[in-house]
């Protein structure tokens, strides 16, 4: 195949978005069965650092395996790519804190919130990424797409209402409100941001997704380190690092190590917009899977939600658009 660099086929895409999808299901309700539900509480600003590590390791193999098992190759690029461009790396520690701070602000969220609650707060990201989108990327949607945005975000929010409340059989713990609101409102804030400024550094530039992966990934640990010896110092003096790492806590580095890079790729090769509608696919899906095996019931709202979700879907127009360039400004910068 010789069009095999001019851009990923729409199965490709399909195969992505389905993974993320997947993944950030699990993700979500593992996280908060291992936060809310098992005994022994692990310290999350260390997920979040083993996490990063995680994706450090898994992009570092992906170069490798780029350069044909040469490390002289990927460590000569790297050299090149972080030591020999300070300012694009200082760049990328922009996106890269920011997510480092939504990060812990999810597991805050998480902790603090019923599921239903943190799930509907959470869905804001979908239109806050599109004015985002807009007002730094130079983007621009058509009315119908804007609707697209909303009607995606209310059916979420639906879906999210009904089949949250059934499943959060822990709400009303020791979890603080006005805390785990606060924090999941940051974090709304951040994935936007974060998402977008990403985006934004991806595709103005020819440094590889895997690349720039590396410069990222380079500032989250370090941010995420500072994460645990501001937050858990004392923690994890006593208890030490791992502490309270059950296998389902390693699937969730595992799952959200994942989900990161997936998110990278996807971001690639559709934007950050797309990303929300397959979160979005993701929830239902989720839902419809806790009423297979879980024996979840839902009623007509999770029925018009998921309506609604499948409707946004084609009223974007998500099979027609090719976002994996930036529009061309009109204006100067
Ligand atoms: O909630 P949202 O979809 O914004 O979360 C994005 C996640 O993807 C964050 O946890 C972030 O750390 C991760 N990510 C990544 N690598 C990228 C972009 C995002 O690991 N290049």
């Amino acid at each position: 195949g010789t069009a095999k660099k001019e851009g990923a086929s729409v199965v490709f895409k399909l195969y992505c978005l389905a993974v993320l999808t997947v993944m950030a299901a699990s993700y979500t309700v593992l996280m908060r069965y291992t936060r809310t539900v098992e005994g022994v509480r692990y310290y999350s600003t260390t997920t979040v650092f083993v996490t990063e590590c995680a994706k450090m390791f898994f992009t570092l193999c992906i170069l490798l395996k780029e350069h044909k098992g040469s490390i002289r190759k990927v460590s000569q690029e790297l050299k090149g790519n972080i030591v020999g461009k300070p300012m694009e790396m200082l760049k990328m520690s922009v996106p890269s804190i920011v997510y480092a701070i939504q990060n812990n602000m999810t597991f805050i969220g998480l902790s603090n919130l019923d599921a239903a609650t943190y799930q509907v707060t959470y869905q804001m990201k979908i239109p806050c990424t599109a004015l985002l989108s807009v007002m730094m990327l130079g983007r621009s949607l058509s009315s119908m797409q804007w609707i697209a945005v909303f009607v995606l975000t209310g059916g979420v929010i639906l879906v999210q209402g009904i089949g949250g409340e059934a499943v959060s059989h822990t709400t009303g713990t020791e979890g603080n409100y006005v805390v785990g609101l606060t924090a999941l409102t940051i974090a709304v804030f951040c994935s936007g941001f974060a998402g977008v400024y990403f985006e934004k550094l991806l595709k103005g530039s020819d440094t590889s997704l895997w690349v720039r992966n590396v410069q990222m990934y380079s500032w989250g640990m370090l941010s995420a380190f500072l994460g645990v010896v501001m937050h858990d110092y004392q923690n994890v003096r006593e208890n030490g690092f791992l502490y309270g790492y059950t296998p389902l806590v390693w699937l969730v580095v595992l799952l959200g190590s994942g989900g990161g890079i997936y998110t990278s790729i996807v971001v690639k090769y559709t934007d950050n917009i797309m990303k929300g509608f397959a979160a979005a696919a993701a929830i239902v899906l989720s839902t419809i899977a806790s009423i297979m095996f879980m024996g979840l019931v839902v009623g007509w709202m999770f029925v018009m939600g998921a309506s609604l979700v499948i409707a946004a879907i084609f009223l974007y127009g998500l099979p027609k658009t090719n976002t994996e360039k930036l529009p061309v400004r009109k204006s100067g910068t």
